[in-house]
């Protein structure tokens, strides 16, 4: 049994940047492939992923590979004390954040995190509030080294397609010091409605199309 999980997120401030879609792949890919215990605590107000659970239960026979728990930002901290070391890795999926200041529940939830995953997706207005997030994790970073703890965090570009505007985001945020991924996912239906049975990696596109990203996301946050 493992003492210590990793908990990771993917995170952005905003809605619909594809951080519930890359929550899933990414847990439901660990779960199968190491054959760990994965856990997705579902934070978003909106419960996307508590709805998919409970709507593929409907569909399939088998045990899921993951474990969904459907709780409020603040409910979070104490719920990883009494049961997160029964875990390997817990994904956290955090709601949007109209206002960071305001939001302060949803701005500690990311502080219980080892590991943020940022999507970015290459639009203007997502590239701005993703500036902002990223001065909110460089705080919280700066705040759990001073206890020392780490955070790790890595951008990476969502939904990339022929367009410029995807190389402009990636450098604009290198430019904001943040540390890009050098694989990106790309804009394909395979991604739109992951499952928490089946790993994307059991499909022979899915593996083609996911695999450098996934193996890069092991790497970069040390997964063993
Ligand atoms: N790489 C991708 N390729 C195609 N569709 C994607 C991709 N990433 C996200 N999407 C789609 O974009 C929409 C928003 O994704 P979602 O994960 O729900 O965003 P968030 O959790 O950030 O609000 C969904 O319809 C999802 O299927
Ligand atoms: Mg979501």
């Amino acid at each position: 049994m493992s003492k210590n999980p990793r908990v990771l997120s993917v995170a952005n401030s905003k809605g619909g940047v594809g951080k519930s879609v890359v929550t899933i792949l990414l847990a439901v890919a660990l779960a199968k492939e190491k054959n760990k215990r994965v856990l997705i605590i579902d934070c978003d107000n909106q419960g996307s992923i508590m709805d998919l659970y409970e709507t593929e239960k409907d569909r399939w026979q088998e045990e899921p590979a993951i474990e969904v728990e459907e709780l409020t930002p603040r409910r979070v901290q104490s719920f990883l004390k009494r049961f997160g070391e029964d875990y390997d890795y817990i994904f956290i999926d955090v709601p949007r954040m109209t206002d960071a200041k305001k939001d302060n529940a949803t701005v500690m939830l990311l502080y219980n995190c080892d590991a943020i995953l940022v999507p970015i997706v290459g639009n203007q207005v997502d590239v701005l509030s993703s500036y902002d997030f990223l001065e909110i994790l460089k705080e919280a970073k700066t705040d759990k080294s001073e206890m020392d703890l780490s955070l790790d965090y890595y951008g990476f570009i969502n939904r990339r397609n022929q367009r410029k505007s995807n190389e402009e985001a990636e450098q604009s945020m290198k430019a904001k010091g943040m540390k890009m991924f050098k694989h990106s996912l790309p804009d394909l239906k395979i991604f739109t409605n992951p499952s928490l049975y089946a790993s994307i990696l059991e499909s022979a596109e899915g593996k083609r199309r996911f695999e450098d990203f996934y193996k890069e996301f092991k790497r970069k946050f040390k997964l063993k």
